[in-house]
């Protein structure tokens, strides 16, 4: 069995990047400053591009480009299909009138078309593309193999790995219960029933792929990411951990919640979005997850539903009512530059796996 240090060493080689460290990718939260100050220390930088249309893609990656040469990702959410059912949204609108501006009930298009999106991909060239909440198309899989761009598959399961390995997946990322943001799981239904934590995921897949497998969850310093490449994988990617940096750039009420943030003070919920996501606890979700609220719509009604009351927390700055994403490690995040964070986390986790 190579050594982690060794293991690591040769994901570094394969994905042409200094260290084993992926930044993760965090739609709203990943500017190209902070993906540009990852790269610039010798990880691979990401950019959350779920919200963004074709110039949006294009855009991130210019400026990325202006800042920094080094590897970055492109991650996209692989869409759901929408369910409208009126009667339960106009529960739910008048449900988030009591905490907001009243909402109303979405039209239209709800999410950037996937074939366009994939498509910007493409042309900006990133060194590599992550899928969360489903896997690629055969064709997408065979026009980023013909780019030469990798591809990394999110998996929250031994099940969902195995089929991203079999899809042709360069890499697969193990995606523990602890991550903040949402669950990557297939389908809605196995993110509320699979909560597999890291330190179970992590030697499942390492047992049972043969591409590397990609830490996500819990990563804060060099204790995590020694323990989960000692657990098997060759790579680590911190997500929560790089929120409170100054190239994160994210609300100021949302950076000191973080600190302030025990293990138990995350929850997995659907409020927010219909999509299971961790965030921090608040009056908010108390009373969306009580027995008599009804029924959040399924993602992405639901996110639109939201889109009122997430504006106007985020305007008063009130963390009662704000979308506080953060994983279960949060009070790690240091509020350090992100160059610092990740050298001085790759530097501990070598001292503690020691030479190779
Ligand atoms: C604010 C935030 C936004 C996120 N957005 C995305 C996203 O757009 N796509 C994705 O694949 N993962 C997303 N995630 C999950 C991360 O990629 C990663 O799995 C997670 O941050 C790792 O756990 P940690 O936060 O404990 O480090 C997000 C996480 C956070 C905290």
């Amino acid at each position: 069995m190579p050594r982690p240090l060794d293991r690591a060493r040769a994901f570094a080689d394969r994905f042409g990047v200094k260290l084993p460290v992926l930044m993760a990718p965090m739609a709203g939260a990943s500017p190209p400053a902070l993906a540009a100050a990852v790269a610039e220390a010798g990880g691979m930088g990401a950019c959350g591009a779920m919200p963004f249309g074709r110039d949006g893609i294009a855009d991130w990656m210019a400026r990325f480009r202006q800042m920094s040469a080094g590897a970055v990702q492109i991650n996209l959410w692989v869409p759901d299909e929408v369910v409208r059912d009126p009667e339960a949204e106009a529960a739910q609108a008048a449900f988030l009138a009591r905490f907001g501006p009243a909402p109303a009930i979405p039209q239209g298009a709800l999410l950037p078309d996937f074939d366009m999106q994939f498509a910007a991909l493409i042309d900006a060239k990133p060194t590599a593309a992550s899928s969360i909440m489903g896997l690629f198309r055969p064709d997408q899989v065979a026009e980023l193999k013909a780019a030469g761009i990798a591809w990394i598959a999110t998996a929250t399961s031994l099940a969902e790995g195995l089929a991203a390995q079999a899809a042709g997946a360069d890499a697969v990322i193990a995606q523990g219960v602890e991550a903040g943001g949402h669950r990557g799981a297939f389908t809605p239904e196995a993110a509320a029933r699979a909560q597999v934590g890291a330190f179970a995921l992590i030697p499942a897949l390492a047992d049972a792929l043969t591409v590397p497998v990609i830490a996500a969850g819990a990563i804060a310093d060099g204790r995590s990411a020694a323990a989960a490449l000692a657990l098997g994988a060759s790579a680590v990617m911190p997500g929560t951990a790089l929120l409170r940096t100054p190239e994160a750039a994210i609300a100021p009420a949302w950076a000191e919640a973080l600190a302030h943030a025990n293990p138990e003070d995350t929850l997995l919920t659907r409020a927010y979005t219909g999509r299971p996501c961790r965030a921090i606890a608040n009056r908010f979700l108390a009373q969306a997850h009580a027995g008599d609220a009804p029924p959040p719509a399924p993602y992405p009604v639901q996110r639109h539903l939201t889109d009122p009351l997430r504006q106007d927390a985020a305007a008063q700055g009130d963390t009662g009512r704000m979308y506080l994403l953060a994983g279960q490690a949060a009070a790690q995040a240091q509020a350090l530059p992100a160059g610092q964070i990740v050298a001085r986390l790759w530097a501990e986790a070598e001292a503690l796996l020691g030479p190779a």
